[in-house]
């Protein structure tokens, strides 16, 4: 962020400035941000944006002049909207020291203005009361909208707010969330629409994954270390495994989740993301461009996805100790006979010299025995192992692993083979271990934080560009039109298990064992 690297904690390349914008350093005194949450009450807003410009105020991160208000349709005082925040507002910060305080100044800088999300006229009162506070402040405005809203309405709402509210003198930017799209055709069709209102460039596409501690240090650990770039292909790397799980439901989210899926709500984005910035070749530098760029290429690299190479799942109903889970289409919002996937396991492929042959299984899940999200590299065998001759007992030995574990209890550790201590010669696996909570006493900062902060301050590093969608989604498309034209049953698998065991055949088809 613009505070570290004025502190001189980072060395990063500062983020590039927009065509026709007046330059304004972040925290000087030359202009303001007027932040505007789209769709302010809903569960999102509540549940994660609120509580991240809360913690970035508490961090003294945001620009000296903003002001923050909240737009949707329902009814709302600004009272009550600080209410409704107020009484959400739980985050890192909560334990700190004259937390109360600061809550209270935060949200005399939020404002609620109720309006439709397709009525110009309702952005223009907004845009009136925006003006309000900027003449205030007497600077340069900056607007940025942080579209918190179901897709459907993304353009009707860009339009208005692109037509009657965006800034004058300053620069207007616009934050969206997933879904973008269900398919490459839906993608490009709504990548058309917003164009017709926006610039690339004023496009802010939300990957939060992108904006997770440990996914931010994966280019780190790889290009600022001696030791891994080297060992970082097929002649060292026998596979790469992206594990997404999560230990409940899709409760509540049901009418959402059943139109995409688990490999859109996942996979397409989330895991891929990881993948492209785990394999892309070293970038150019560390600006957006250049590393975007090579997201890309690799993106672009990779061989179409066969459906024998996918497996997909959904839990069911399930009793355990007494207490009762239930299956996914329990939910009354979810059809009695839906196919949809809640579990999908894929063998990937990048074909091009770094990764040839090697595998990148990926596996998400919901409803499963934990919650974890881990990037789990496999090195191969040491050749003509010394200590491998005559133990025939672990196959496995002297094979290392590298694990990242995004969340929780982020961690890096290595796997590594090591003697026993003592006299005789036995070997066991240790790790070496980096954990975040006992190496860093400072808590990690959401990633809603980090790519609100980024998005105000115009670095687009983390953000997802048009032409990446554009290969995701040409990645995955075909695959999923199989899976649904030819109507593929799921592997059922109980609430709360480890998943279809179909998912074990298929690593096992490419010589892999699941970490
Ligand atoms: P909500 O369903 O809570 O919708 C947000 C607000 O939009 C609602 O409070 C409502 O406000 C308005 N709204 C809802 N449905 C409609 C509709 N059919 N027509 C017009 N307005 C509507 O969404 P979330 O807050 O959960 O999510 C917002 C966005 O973020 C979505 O795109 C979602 O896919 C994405 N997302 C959400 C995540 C989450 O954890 N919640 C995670 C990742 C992405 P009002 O009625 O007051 O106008
Ligand atoms: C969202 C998905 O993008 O990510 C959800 O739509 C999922 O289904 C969530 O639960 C997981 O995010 P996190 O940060 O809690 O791992």
């Amino acid at each position: 962020s613009t505070k570290e690297l004025k502190e001189g904690l980072l060395t990063v390349n500062p983020p590039e400035e927009d065509e026709n914008t007046v330059d304004s350093d972040v925290k000087g005194d030359d202009s303001t941000v007027c932040i505007t949450i789209v769709g302010a009450s809903g569960d999102l807003a509540k549940k994660k944006i609120f509580p991240a410009l809360f913690a970035l105020y508490y961090e003294d991160c945001l620009p000296e002049h903003f002001t923050i208000f909240g737009y949707a349709r329902s009814k709302m005082t600004d009272a009550e909207l600080r209410d409704m925040v107020s009484r959400t507002l739980t985050c890192r910060i909560d334990k700190r020291e004259n937390c109360g305080e600061k809550m209270d100044q935060f949200l005399k800088r939020c404002f609620y203005h109720s309006g439709n999300y397709d009525s110009e006229e309702n952005f223009t009162q907004l845009d009136g009361k925006l003006k309000e506070h900027e003449i205030l402040a007497g600077r340069i405005s900056n607007r940025l909208f942080y579209l918190s809203i179901p897709p459907n309405i993304f353009v009707d709402a860009v339009k208005c707010a692109s037509r009657s509210a965006s800034s004058a003198n300053g620069w207007t930017r616009v934050i969206f969330e997933k879904p973008f799209g269900r398919d490459s055709d839906s993608s490009a069709a709504l990548t058309r629409s917003l164009k017709q209102y926006l610039e690339e460039d004023q496009i802010f596409r939300i990957d939060h994954y992108l904006g997770k501690e440990l996914v931010e240090n994966l280019s780190v650990l790889r290009f600022s270390n001696l030791i891994f770039e080297p060992l970082w292909s097929r002649k060292y790397i026998r596979n790469v495994q992206l594990i997404f799980s999560e230990d409940f439901g899709t409760e509540g989210r049901g009418g959402y989740f059943d139109h995409y899926g688990i490999i859109r709500d996942i996979m397409q984005n989330h895991l891929l993301q990881i993948l492209a910035l785990f394999a892309m070749e070293t970038p150019v530098s560390l600006d957006a461009e250049d590393i975007r760029n090579e997201k890309v290429k690799v993106l672009r690299s990779m061989r179409p996805i066969h459906v024998d190479d996918v497996v997909v799942g959904q839990y069911k109903g399930h009793t355990r100790g007494g207490q009762s889970y239930p299956g996914y289409t329990d939910d009354k919002t979810v059809p009695e006979d839906s196919l949809t996937p809640t579990f999908a396991a894929a063998a990937l492929f990048i074909d091009n010299a770094r990764w040839d042959g090697v595998p990148f299984l990926m596996k998400a899940g919901k409803a499963l025995h934990d919650r974890r999200a881990e990037i789990r590299v496999q090195f191969r065998h040491v050749p003509g192992n010394l200590y491998n001759r005559n133990s025939g007992t672990d196959a496995d030995r002297a094979t290392n692993e590298l694990v990242i574990r995004v969340q929780p209890d982020e961690a890096i550790y290595l796997k590594i083979n090591n003697k026993v201590p003592g006299l005789g010669m036995r070997l066991d696996r240790s790790n070496l271990n980096l954990l975040y909570k006992a190496r860093y006493a400072k808590e990690i900062p959401d990633a809603y934080e980090r790519l609100v902060l980024d998005a105000i301050e115009g670095e687009r590093r983390l953000f997802i560009r048009s032409d990446e969608l554009d290969a995701a989604w040409s990645l995955f498309t075909p695959v999923l039109k199989e899976i649904e034209e030819k109507k593929v049953i799921p592997e059922y698998y109980p609430y709360g298990s480890r998943g279809p065991v179909g998912a074990h055949y298929l690593a096992a088809r490419h010589n892999v064992k699941w970490g």
